[in-house]
């Protein structure tokens, strides 16, 4: 089956300012998009500019066939992206990458996202709650009006925490700091190797470059397994030009690259070379 599609504009709406949601009916994709996963977009009707934008699959519904898109204009490429209409033609590639793992159902689920990156992490939440599963979120925005998609998840049965860069609502400050104290101040039972018997740990996060890193700090120091979804400028997004390529360390203390369209966009935290 092809991964390139022509998908029809159901809706593309602010959600905030600068924020959009785009549906696109193509039910190739939601037969075979897993969490995590992205489409490569054109987002202008010709073919400049020449080289497709990644966004990620935010939702799908298999029921209709629809995929939802939640992203930044952050140039030129989803401003164009931004002025489509219902009806119109998008030419969309995938469901592209290696997405996050599904959890086994007996482990406690975390999930941390900064700004855009709820994205993603909103259809893995979607399909945690379809397995049943009910994770802790934390999410950290700029102000109290980013917050994007917060009582969506609470309507999916998730906790949600949320920290905002200004205090304009709930915790002041970073969203790491807000999920340290939690760790900090919880019965938190610590992950594998603390013993036996304990509730396996796993964190599943997406946002901006420092919060992943530090992140990735927290969670090794705590033991509990993070699954990253790394972002990187992309110009084939299918593994030929190697411009999207991310340094990950080797079990024997060297390093390798691995391209985020193919071995990613979701990388094991404790693999990433944060440099
Ligand atoms: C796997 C993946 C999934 C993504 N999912 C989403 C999503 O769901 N929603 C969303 O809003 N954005 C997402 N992004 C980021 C999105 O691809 C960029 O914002 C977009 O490509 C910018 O294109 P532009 O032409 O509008 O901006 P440009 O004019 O190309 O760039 C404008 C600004 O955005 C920055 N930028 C460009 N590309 C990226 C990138 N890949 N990562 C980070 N910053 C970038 C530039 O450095 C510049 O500051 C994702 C990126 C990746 C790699
Ligand atoms: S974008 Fe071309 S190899 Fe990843």
């Amino acid at each position: 089956m092809s991964l390139v599609t022509d998908a029809k504009v159901i809706q593309n709406k602010q959600v905030i300012p600068g924020y959009y949601r785009m549906d696109l009916a193509a039910p190739s994709v939601t037969e075979r998009a897993r969490p995590g996963q992205f489409l490569h977009v054109r987002c202008g009707s010709t073919h400049d500019p020449l080289l497709r934008r990644p966004i990620s699959i935010n939702a799908v519904d298999r029921r209709t066939g629809e995929v939802s898109l939640l992203y930044r204009v952050a140039g030129r490429g989803t401003s164009l992206l931004a002025g489509h209409r219902s009806g119109d033609m998008v030419s969309i590639v995938g469901p592209l990458g290696r997405g996050f793992t599904i959890p086994e159902g007996n482990e406690k689920v975390i999930v941390v996202s900064g700004g855009i990156g709820i994205a993603p992490l909103y259809f893995f939440l979607q399909e945690l709650a379809g397995l049943g599963i009910k994770a802790t979120v934390f999410q950290g925005a700029a102000t109290s009006q980013q917050v994007l998609l917060g009582n969506e998840i609470k309507e999916l049965g998730h906790s949600v925490f949320i920290a905002t860069d200004d205090g304009t609502r709930d915790f002041h400050g970073s969203v790491t700091t807000l999920f340290e104290n939690y760790l900090q101040n919880s019965d938190f039972a610590p992950g594998p190797g603390a013993g036996e018997n304990l509730i396996m740990n796993k964190s599943y996060a997406c946002g901006p470059h420092g919060m992943l890193r530090k992140l990735s700090e927290i969670t090794a120091r705590w033991g509990i397994p993070c699954e990253v979804s790394l972002e990187e400028r992309m110009g084939c997004g299918v593994g030929a030009c190697l411009s999207c390529a991310c340094k990950v360390k080797t079990g024997d203390g060297g390093s390798v690259y691995h391209r985020v369209c193919v071995e990613g966009p979701v990388f094991q935290s404790g693999e990433v070379s944060w440099e």
